[in-house]
């Protein structure tokens, strides 16, 4: 199993590339299945997780040209032979969820592996279900298998009892073919759901309102091929922002988009960043210990889940005490552990962490337990004293492109070993 040996107290400086988004590509990518005609789709993340789900089209008969550069895909799907999502995969990747919609919207018929519990939490699926339902599908589960049939799915009102971001992304991609109009309420309004949405118009969809809490999809008879870019990764850009505040430095990231993160941005700021937002790049110096900072997650445009863990990292080294709250996943906390383990001075309790600034973070041998965990103890390793030997990184390779390489490149000391 593959290791990161991280040697911190190196500040960061220089320049890197931002990569498409992850949570933006991986819906896009699952939006093939609803044409027949090929989807161009460019600035896909060389990722596990977009591997995983390249394989699962595949298995269904998606046929995928990769071009010289491997982050552009061309994808056709002239017909399902398989809409199937069995076990192996799904349990490595939830999303895999996002092929349910497109299947019954295209032929009518699909069978997803119930995606179970995963390390961060519960995260049951039933928002998709009761939308896809409420549009006329049948669905049963047996033996661990969503199976769910409809003669064409129907537009209709649907209201979420809670904000889903893959579960409106389902529901959207459904309700592009559905008979009607379909109204998506209380909607997540995640920018990744406005790229799927620009990916869908491209396609021939009619939708109003992404971005919104109300989004209106007038059902078409069918969509077709499209040439669609993905979008910049907020939490990439938002992570390296976070490590360089942490390490102190100066890097300017590039093939941004700034306003994705505001919430980010203005964290990073009080905890004394300086920041210069320009066109398509983000500049960031550190010359200061980081201030601490209080957050508390929750569904766009407020401070993002997925950045929760790496600005626990940074707090741990900030000047006073910060108090984070977790309130979109039950169990987002597991970093904590890990950090204890480098000296960080974390307490627990229930979704809360309270967090006493230290002078400086021990190395340690630490394991990642999910992706942004994973990202919080890189952060950890690069500011603190010694060597840091950072297990399972597996998970770090769902989510960051080559995020090794690129920390090199702004002089980080960090490699990987077998
Ligand atoms: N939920 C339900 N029922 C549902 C759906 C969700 O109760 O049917 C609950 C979940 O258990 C959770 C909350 O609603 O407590 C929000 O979950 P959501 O459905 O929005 O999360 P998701 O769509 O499964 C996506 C991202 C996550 C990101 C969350 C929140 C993708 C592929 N995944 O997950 O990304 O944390 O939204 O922003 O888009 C990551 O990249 O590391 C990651 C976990």
């Amino acid at each position: 199993m593959q290791k990161l040996l991280v040697h911190g107290g190196k500040p960061l400086r220089g320049e890197v590339n931002i990569s498409g988004a992850k949570n933006a590509a991986l819906p896009i990518l699952c939006a093939t299945l609803l044409t027949e005609d090929p989807l161009q789709i460019n600035n896909v993340p060389v990722l596990r997780d977009i591997a995983t789900m390249l394989a699962l089209l595949k298995q269904m008969g998606v046929h995928i040209e990769t071009q010289p550069n491997p982050s552009n895909l061309s994808l056709t799907t002239k017909q399902i032979d398989n809409p199937t999502a069995p076990y192996e995969m799904v349990k490595t990747m939830r999303a895999s969820i996002l092929v349910l919609g497109p299947l019954l919207a295209r032929i009518g018929k699909a069978s997803i592996s119930l995606p179970g519990g995963c390390a961060i939490g519960l995260r049951p699926v039933d928002q998709h279900i009761k939308g896809l339902q409420a549009m006329g599908a049948d669905i049963s589960i047996n033996h661990g298998y969503i199976n769910a049939s409809v003669k064409k799915l129907q537009g209709t009102r649907i209201v979420f009892d809670i904000t889903t971001v893959t579960g409106t992304e389902n529901l959207m991609m459904a309700a592009t073919l559905a008979e009607g109009t379909t109204t998506l309420e209380n909607a997540a309004r995640e920018p990744e759901i406005v790229d799927l949405a620009n990916c869908l118009i491209a396609m021939g969809a009619k939708i109003q309102g992404a971005g919104t809490d109300i989004i209106t999809i007038e059902g078409q008879p069918s969509l077709h091929g499209a040439n669609h870019s993905v979008m910049p990764d907020r939490i990439e850009i938002g992570t390296f922002l976070t490590a360089c505040t942490a390490t102190g430095g100066e890097i300017r990231l590039n093939n941004t988009a700034a306003h994705l993160l505001d919430a980010v941005i203005d964290k990073l700021i009080e905890a004394g960043a300086q920041i210069d937002l320009d066109n398509n790049q983000i500049c960031l110096t550190m010359n200061s210990k980081p201030r601490s900072v209080n957050l508390r997650t929750a569904p766009y445009p407020a401070f993002p889940t997925d950045m929760q863990a790496q600005f626990m990292a940074l707090n741990c080294i900030a000047d006073e005490t910060a108090i984070i709250t977790e309130t979109i996943f039950e169990n987002r906390l597991m970093h904590v552990q890990e950090l204890k383990r480098m000296n960080a001075d974390i307490e627990v309790e229930g979704n809360t962490a309270i967090i006493r600034g230290i002078s400086h973070l021990d190395g340690a041998h630490v394991m990642a337990t999910d992706l942004r965990a994973s990202a919080s103890l890189v952060i950890a390793g690069l500011v603190a004293r010694g060597q840091t030997t950072i297990d399972r990184i597996y998970h770090l390779d769902r989510g960051y492109e080559h995020i090794e390489k690129k920390l090199s490149q702004l002089g980080a000391d960090i490699n990987r070993i077998d």
